[in-house]
């Protein structure tokens, strides 16, 4: 089989490795990094810790509008599309990266799997909401992480070719949980203690582009009674800086570079609670048995707040006060997201595709 993958942005790096590792011995793979991220930090980093290989093409695209942004990448997707005409085309998540993907395959009439299908927030102001709604609808295979997203695509009429696999993101935790204790160096050389920091991510365009919203979550996290860590989203530190809000964030918050997937696995385990609006920290939390405050008003992974790991509290000072300080969470996590072995029934199913 030989298939095109699409990454471009940082949570698909690690959700690509996933499957990858599986699907590199058997099949023949072509990587394409769109360049949405580039920066080491967001990019290189991963490639390195997780082995990935050199991406066979990359786009180079950077940071732009979205309609730039995702034009370029169609564009270039679809010269490789038709000088590689792969099998399937494998996508990722819900960046612009996916979307484009899903433009130029679906007008080629090339065949395109999902990974994570069936994801809904329900708000159609956040880009990766119409980014996953319109992948899932010209998609062919649809890998769902759970019975919820079935349902969810159940609901727009979309039945045919709909797996329920789990989450390949809880793969790629599975895989990195002990290497991530016996490699990272991360709470000795930032002198944390286990259980005794907040960790916390902010890179929502919601949260970044509303002044009165980062206000109140920048002054929430910095009364917290815990030394509060942030690896901070680069996106972040211009409106920071524009809302004169970076003084007192730095003064009362340790802001540091963003750290690598090792590294921040380690950081998630290790804090007493993580603050975040990211998509895939949220369900990361929930799998390393942190609580989960998330700066979200709803959340694509709603069985994380149903069963009490996370809660949302928006940019409500009060509720986030309360979240920060309140040790009323679950002892116990139930099986959300799979067992582990998303990849591999994502591959068996991809092998066994008789579509034409
Ligand atoms: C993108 C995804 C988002 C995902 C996030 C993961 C879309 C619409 N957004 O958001 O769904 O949650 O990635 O982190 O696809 N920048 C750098 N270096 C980089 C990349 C970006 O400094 O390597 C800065 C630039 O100032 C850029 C800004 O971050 O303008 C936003 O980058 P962009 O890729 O548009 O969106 P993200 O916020 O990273
Ligand atoms: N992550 C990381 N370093 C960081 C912050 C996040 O490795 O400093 C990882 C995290 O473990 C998860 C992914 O990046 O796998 C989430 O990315 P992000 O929050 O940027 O995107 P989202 O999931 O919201 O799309």
């Amino acid at each position: 089989m030989k298939l095109v993958s699409v990454v471009g942005a940082r949570p698909q790096f690690v959700k690509a490795f996933a499957v990858s590792r599986h699907l590199r011995p058997d099949h023949e793979e072509i990587l394409v990094h769109t360049g949405q991220h580039y920066s080491d930090d967001l990019s290189a980093v991963f490639f390195d810790e997780l082995s990935i290989p050199d991406p066979d093409y990359n786009l180079g695209v950077g940071s732009d509008t979205h309609g730039r942004q995702t034009a370029a990448m169609i564009e270039g997707i679809e010269e490789i599309l038709l000088e590689e005409s792969p099998d399937i085309v494998l996508l990722y998540g819900d960046t612009n990266s996916t979307l484009a993907g899903a433009i130029a395959a679906s007008k080629l009439d090339d065949p395109i799997a999902h990974v994570e299908a069936g994801l809904r927030s329900h708000d159609r102001s956040m880009p990766e909401e119409i980014n996953r709604v319109l992948t899932d609808h010209v998609s062919d295979l649809l890998f769902a992480p759970s019975d919820l997203a079935k349902t969810m695509l159940e609901g727009e009429g979309i039945t045919d070719g709909v797996h329920v696999v789990g989450d390949v993101g809880y793969d790629a935790i599975r895989w990195a949980r002990e290497r991530a204790a016996d490699r990272s160096e991360i709470l000795e050389q930032s002198a944390l203690e286990e259980d005794n920091y907040v960790l916390g991510t902010i890179h929502r365009p919601k949260n970044t582009e509303t002044p009165s919203r980062l206000t109140t979550i920048i002054d929430a996290l910095v009364a917290a009674p815990q030394r509060v860590v942030v690896p901070l989203h680069p996106r972040t530190e211009a409106p920071l800086r524009e809302y004169g809000l970076w003084e007192a964030a730095n003064r009362g918050l340790e802001i540091i570079d963003p750290v690598g997937y090792l590294d921040f696995v380690h950081l998630l385990e290790g804090a007493e609670r993580v603050v975040t609006d990211s998509g895939g920290v949220q369900k990361e939390a929930f799998y390393l048995e942190t609580p989960c405050i998330t700066l979200r008003e709803e959340t694509e992974w709603q069985e994380t707040v149903d069963c009490g790991w996370n809660r949302l509290v928006g940019a409500d000072q009060e509720a986030l006060t309360a979240a920060l300080e309140t040790d009323s969470w679950p002892t116990s996590t139930p099986s959300l997201y799979g067992d582990g072995r998303a990849a591999e029934k994502i591959i068996t199913i991809l092998e066994n595709d008789d579509r034409d």
